[in-house]
């Protein structure tokens, strides 16, 4: 059915058309009854419905509808699988279209800059290609049920404290690079039907009244269509923030908001045409929904299968010293931990989920043989409880192996405030090296929605990384410990040994009204990387019960226009006894030298799956983007001419195959010449080089360069250092070292000017 929603609008009161912008409780929009706009219902996200009925809070207090809590992102982003975001999100559609749930707030791709940020289970990653890969993955699922997504939290919202006024300080190349490019991919291509505006300010202004946010760079830049909401309460100032681009206010505000709005066109400091448009947004949307319903399915026992399969394609092994997978027979094996019975599975906040199951790994190993077990600690309080803390050891003790299931309780870490430090709590600490004092062989399986330290790593002989991985944790968790499945996620956020080697430490969490990003770009591998910094576990990795083998590097082409694409492509071979899959990751290296830059930024990557002796070629495309930065002076991305290197890993540090190609840039930045260039500077452009040539001769010989050689002059100061100095001259030097006037020196620079114009 085709709508005349320009006819709608028209018929429609100021009052009715101010109420259309914000909502009718905590999750529904207004109805118009009399033209036939309903009002729909938007729920939480991002990873599972979070419908509430009656008693609506968006902390999650109130009970909603049972539903299936699927692995949370950061869990789902180590899959490096598109398409299983993809199977993710039409399930999520199925299961809004059953509840008549109209759009699902999410996916959140957010940058995790600290461990410490309490929401970053609910974020993908520390990589903005990554997350936006996965993100749109997830939207494209979900909206092609007709069901509405909302990407979040727009932008710059990477820590809970003050998260609702404090301002994310950063220089545009930073924002654009790391905060913006987790949205970028995932809004040009997944096209979201919503986007929700974050709390934080950006630069000293709310991002719900940003117009370069919301409107600059969203619409007109990015070309989104759909329509902007405020995270729920995130309006500073109503009339200001429509104008802006924020045309949905969340949840609604009593009236009180819709009055102003009224009031601002009336006194005319507000343009009607304004909230026309935003109501067309909102409409446009609704109606999309209403006019695509179909039935759904929400089939928990089924979507609880897929629950699981996610959660095994996203743990991550971090170490095997050939302890796993376990043995079904002859091994006594011992389930330590509180997790092991009641694992932690997803986080607190808007986004907790009322599964209608859980499945803990002491149930499930019950298809694989039988274990004893231990409680080992509580997770109410950080306390060794002592006999506890024995019957563990014991037990673990008494057996062959011991599985302990540990990691971070749901106090240490939620929406709504950060984590104070980035360690296990200390009880959980104790009991692992207690057990390792009596017992070799140790596994650990870790439930965490960011990175913790890990004292214990070199002495356990096994670590599973499960992060929150939904409903299905145990029975993932079991079928990869006894090798049903072998685990093929890798690590989408560095692991680093320690807090203060993270690059935010300094700078994080700011000081209540600002934040300061002051590592720029430098965030997660970028920094670790180009450091040279030791880390636990770098970005990118993970291991798998079978290896792999990379070989035969192809470029399409050694040289390319920077609009040209070029595609990547190689071997991969299992080289071992079982099947499994492994993550291929693409990463770039700028070698021109034309700006400050990682050592290396992921540009694509590839998960093959392969049987035993299997070998596949798999291809990736590159193009101008994955060599780009963002450049200040022209507020744009640009790509330099120059070499870059092509790297192929299995992770950041783990790089197997290397190759180069030239890229031609068609940008030309322009060159503005005034008192302050440096002879550097002109002497890297070829046309300016040649205007000043003799000069620099004429200038190299009076700063001492052209002392004869042997003479005590020529060994003081060598021509090379000459060069060097004089390189860093600016021009206005000339008139100290070339015997030019000042008016000598303007029109020097006119000449230049005009030579590099042409
Ligand atoms: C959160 C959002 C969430 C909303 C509705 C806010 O507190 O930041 O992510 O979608 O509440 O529950």
């Amino acid at each position: 059915m085709k709508r005349d929603v320009k006819k709608i609008i028209s018929q429609m009161t100021l009052e009715e058309k101010a109420g259309m912008c914000s909502g009718e409780d905590f999750w529904h929009l207004k109805s118009v009854e009399r033209l036939g706009i309903p009002a729909v219902m938007v729920s939480d996200g991002p990873h599972g419905l979070r419908k509430q009925d009656q008693e609506a809070d968006h902390l999650g207090q109130n009970e909603s509808i049972k539903a299936v809590c699927f692995p949370t992102a950061c869990a789902t982003a180590c899959s490096f699988d598109r398409e299983l975001l993809q199977t993710l999100g039409e399930t999520l559609g199925e299961e809004c279209q059953a509840q008549d749930v109209s759009v699902i707030l999410g996916p959140a791709v957010n940058i995790k800059r600290s461990p410490l940020c309490g929401r970053n289970f609910e974020y993908f990653s520390e990589d903005p290609y990554l997350a936006s890969e996965m993100a749109a993955a997830h939207i494209k699922g979900v909206q092609s049920k007709n069901i509405g997504t909302s990407i979040k939290h727009f932008a710059a919202n990477n820590q809970e404290y003050r998260r609702m006024s404090c301002s994310s300080e950063m220089d545009e190349r930073t924002f654009r690079e790391i905060y913006l490019g987790a949205f970028e991919t995932a809004i040009k291509e997944g096209k979201p039907d919503t986007v929700m505006c974050s709390y934080n300010q950006i630069n000293g202004e709310f991002a719900s009244e940003n117009h370069k946010l919301l409107t600059e760079i969203l619409r007109d830049e990015w070309g989104f269509e759909g329509y902007v909401m405020s995270d729920w309460g995130a309006v500073n100032e109503r009339v200001k923030g429509l104008a802006a681009g924020l045309d949905l206010e969340m949840p609604g505000s009593g009236g009180y908001t819709d009055k102003e709005i009224v009031e601002a066109v009336k006194n005319g400091t507000l343009d009607e045409q304004v909230l026309d448009t935003a109501v067309e947004r909102i409409l446009n949307i609704i109606f999309k929904y209403t006019d695509n319903r179909q039935p759904g399915r929400f089939d928990l026992a089924e979507d609880h299968k897929l629950a699981v399969r996610i959660a095994e394609e996203s743990m991550v092994l971090l170490k095997n010293d050939g302890i796993l997978p376990l043995k079904t027979e002859g091994q006594k094996i011992a389930f330590i931990g509180k997790f092991a019975k009641n694992p932690r599975f997803q986080g607190g906040g808007s986004s907790h989920i009322n599964s209608f199951k859980v499945e803990s790994a002491l149930d499930a190993v019950k298809e694989y043989t039988e274990v004893t077990y231990a409680q080992g600690y509580d997770v109410k309080e950080d306390k060794i409880e002592e006999a506890m803390l024995k019957e563990a050891v014991e037990t673990a003790k008494a057996a062959d192996v011991a599985v302990i299931f540990a990691g971070l309780p749901d106090a240490f870490e939620s929406e709504g405030y950060d984590r104070e430090h980035m360690a296990m709590p200390n009880c959980q600490n104790i009991l692992i090296e207690d057990i390792l004092k009596v017992q070799p062989n140790v596994v650990v399986v870790l439930h965490n929605g960011s990175p913790v330290e890990m004292p214990w790593a070199d002495q356990v002989k096994g670590i599973l990384e499960a992060y929150l991985c939904g409903q299905g944790a145990g029975a993932a968790e079991a079928a990869i410990l006894f090798g049903k499945v072998n685990p093929s996620g890798k690590l989408a956020e560095t692991i680093p040994y320690k807090l203060s080697d993270n690059p935010s430490y300094l700078n994080f969490p700011g000081n209540g009204k600002t934040v300061e990003y002051k590592e720029g770009v430098f965030v997660g591998y970028r920094y670790y990387d180009t450091k040279e910094m030791p880390v636990r576990y770098p970005f990118g990795y993970g291991l798998s019960y079978t290896t792999f083998a990379y070989s035969d590097l192809q470029l399409s082409a050694k040289e390319i226009k920077d609009t040209d694409k070029l595609t990547v492509s190689l071997k991969v071979k299992n080289t071992g006894a079982v099947a499994g899959k492994e993550v291929v990751e693409l990463y770039v290296a700028d070698h021109t030298g034309a700006a400050f830059r990682p050592v290396k930024e992921l540009k694509n990557f590839v998960k093959v799956e392969l049987h035993p002796g299997e070998e596949k070629t798999v291809s990736m495309e590159l193009n101008k983007r994955s060599f780009a930065w963002y450049n200040e002076e022209i507020h744009d991305w640009y790509a330099a001419s120059g070499t870059y290197e092509i790297l192929v890993g299995s992770s950041s540090r783990d790089i197997r195959l290397k190759e180069h190609v030239t890229v031609l840039s068609t940008t030309k930045i322009p060159m503005q010449i005034h008192m302050n260039t440096t002879i550097s500077e002109l002497l890297a452009e070829p046309k300016a080089k040649a205007v000043i040539s003799d000069l620099v001769d004429k200038m190299m010989v009076n700063m001492g360069g052209g002392a004869e050689e042997g003479t005590a002059a020529s060994e003081a100061i060598t021509p090379e250092m000459t060069l060097k100095m004089m390189e860093n001259s600016p021009l206005r030097s000339l008139r100290s070292f070339a015997g030019l006037s000042t008016e000598e020196v303007q029109s020097l620079i006119e000449k230049i000017q005009e030579t590099v114009n042409e």
